[in-house]
């Protein structure tokens, strides 16, 4: 890993927002803008329970991920037509090439549509074709990873991954979401074998609000090969040493972790704590619509009230391609990139 020479702090927001960096924790729905949901509310004849865009975002308060999540499935349920999908994914993929990310992997819940109704081709066609025209249109490659909402059953996961199977040319891999606590990884082992069989890479939400056995048993029993949140995991000394051994990669949500009141600032979120002890972290932003920031605000504002170096920044942006699962040359060309932007900078 090259020394980065510290420089003026003044100049880092700079160095933030316009490095090279990927994306790897974001839910496609929770880049849903109030905007968008009353627009495509609207278009498609949905009622939804706010007067005005400003009534809706006031209610963005939240106390825990249970209260987040349910207005973020509420705001979904504008979603019905491939076109909506295509759109809701291409106005994330545009701010995302404004903060310099050149590589995203997107999260969507496929169950919170089947059950309206919607089915799976209408759902992964739209979100595949806003991939596909981001690559040729602004220069990003983006990917999906289907996940399974954990407060369902594992017979509800396996009857999704058979819907979604037909599409298997359209997913990289598989994910677990929505509320952690009393919904454990080993819940959805049977599942998860079956993706593993499959070819499918595997991720997980683990410690995000529940405890590091669940990050153990993500690790362990579904054998997943990134940890979504994992920040619980430093009330344990042994995880933290089992997570930098073998080198599995952390996506961190800061902001997400002060709104769903994980932490009860940003000064005292443990990002630092966590690279310091040689875990393989990266930012990310998780549901930035609700959460009030995307991923260069996510950056800036994290390193303003945490006070992490230049070096840390090189270190996250690096992380963030190395624990991504594009192939071995397109990483070296993104982390060529990146190098080319710290020199610059020197
Ligand atoms: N679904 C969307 N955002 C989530 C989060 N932060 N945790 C769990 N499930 C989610
Ligand atoms: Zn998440």
């Amino acid at each position: 890993m090259p020394q980065v020479r510290p420089f003026a702090t003044d100049r880092l927001p700079d160095l933030l927002r316009c490095m090279p960096k990927a994306e790897l924790h974001i839910h496609i729905e929770g880049s849903l803008e109030p905007e968008l949901i009353f627009a495509l509310a609207q278009r498609n004849g949905v009622q939804i329970p706010y007067a005005s865009v400003e009534e809706l975002r006031s209610a963005y308060a939240f106390s825990n991920l249970q209260s987040f999540l349910d207005i973020y499935y509420a705001g979904a349920s504008v979603l019905l037509k491939e076109q909506d999908f295509y759109d809701m994914a291409r106005a994330y993929l545009l701010k995302a090439a404004q903060d310099n990310v050149l590589h995203a992997e997107l999260f969507f819940d496929p169950q919170t549509h089947t059950a309206r109704g919607v089915s799976m081709a209408t759902v992964i066609n739209g979100l595949h074709r806003a991939c596909v025209d981001a690559k040729a249109e602004l220069g990003i490659s983006a990917a999906l990873i289907l996940c399974f909402l954990r407060h369902l059953s594992e017979e509800e996961a396996f009857e999704t991954l058979e819907q979604a199977l037909p599409f298997r040319d359209k997913f990289i891999g598989v994910g677990l979401d929505s509320g952690e606590v009393g919904n454990p990884p080993e819940k959805f082992a049977r599942v998860f074998a079956r993706c593993r069989a499959l070819g499918l890479h595997l991720v997980a939400h683990a410690g995000e609000e529940g405890p590091p056995a669940y990050v153990w048993t993500a690790l362990d029993l579904l054998k997943v090969e990134r940890i979504d949140h994992g920040v619980q995991s430093s009330k344990d000394a042994a995880l933290m040493q089992r997570l930098a051994q073998d080198r599995i990669p952390l996506t961190v949500c800061p902001l997400s972790n002060l709104k769903l009141c994980v932490f009860p600032d940003l000064a005292s979120h443990n990002l630092r704590q966590l690279l310091d002890g040689g875990l393989v972290a990266t930012l990310n932003s998780d549901d930035p619509a609700y959460f009030g920031g995307y991923l260069n605000e996510n950056f800036t504002q994290t390193f303003a009230a945490t006070g992490l170096s230049s070096q840390h920044a090189y270190t996250l942006a690096r992380n963030s391609f190395e624990a991504s699962f594009i192939e071995d040359a397109a990483k070296r060309r993104y982390i060529d990139r990146l190098n080319e932007t710290f020199e610059a900078f020197q």
